[in-house]
């Protein structure tokens, strides 16, 4: 059993972070460090200074109550965008669970939340960036995010929630 907190922890965001960088988690290649992937200006504004206006964060917590997944939305701006950024009113979703928590449901639990919590503060939209190959994409289209760019190997896509 998972259950949701809006109790934001800036650390544990960026663990999630470090999780939705390095995503092709098939054992393959080596990992670089947290410092390394931080060390990286477009990776961490995603969490920087946490807790500006518009920045909301869901957890997931397993049932010793420890965060084991995070979905978030940030406001980005054109001189400073994330990899899905499409406007600087639309907030860009990053999601991820920890490896030993995939597929037992706790990213769909997450990604309904923060969806609810985008229409219940009427977003215009999210956005959010994913590789082509990361089959969660698939999850992103049954939830309605359509495909609006395609620089390089990801994928821009956008849902509307007005
Ligand atoms: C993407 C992610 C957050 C989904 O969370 P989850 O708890 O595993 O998701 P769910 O169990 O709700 O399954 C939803 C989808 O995730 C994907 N998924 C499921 N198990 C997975 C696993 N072990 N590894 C990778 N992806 C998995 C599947 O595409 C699944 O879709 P399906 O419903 O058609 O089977 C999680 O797999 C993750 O952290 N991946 C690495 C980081 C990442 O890719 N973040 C998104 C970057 S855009």
């Amino acid at each position: 059993m998972f259950r949701l907190s809006a109790h934001a922890d800036p650390a544990f965001l960026a663990e999630m972070l470090y999780e939705a960088v390095n995503w092709r988690d098939d054992g393959a290649d080596e990992r670089p460090s947290l410092d390394a992937v931080l060390s990286v200006p477009e990776n961490a504004r995603y969490i920087a200074e946490w807790g500006r206006p518009g920045d909301v964060a869901l957890y997931a917590l397993d049932r010793r109550d420890e965060p084991v997944g995070a979905a978030w939305l940030r406001l980005f701006t054109a001189e400073a965008p994330g990899y899905g950024y499409v406007a600087d009113d639309v907030p860009e979703l990053a999601i991820a669970v920890y490896p030993e928590f995939r597929g037992k449901r706790v990213g769909t639990l997450l990604l309904g939340s923060v969806i609810a919590r985008a229409e219940r503060d009427r977003a215009r939209g999210i956005s959010l960036s994913v590789n082509r190959d990361n089959p969660v994409k698939h999850l992103y289209a049954r939830y309605g995010f359509e495909v609006v760019g395609e620089p390089g190997d990801a994928l821009t896509m956008l849902l509307d929630v007005t």
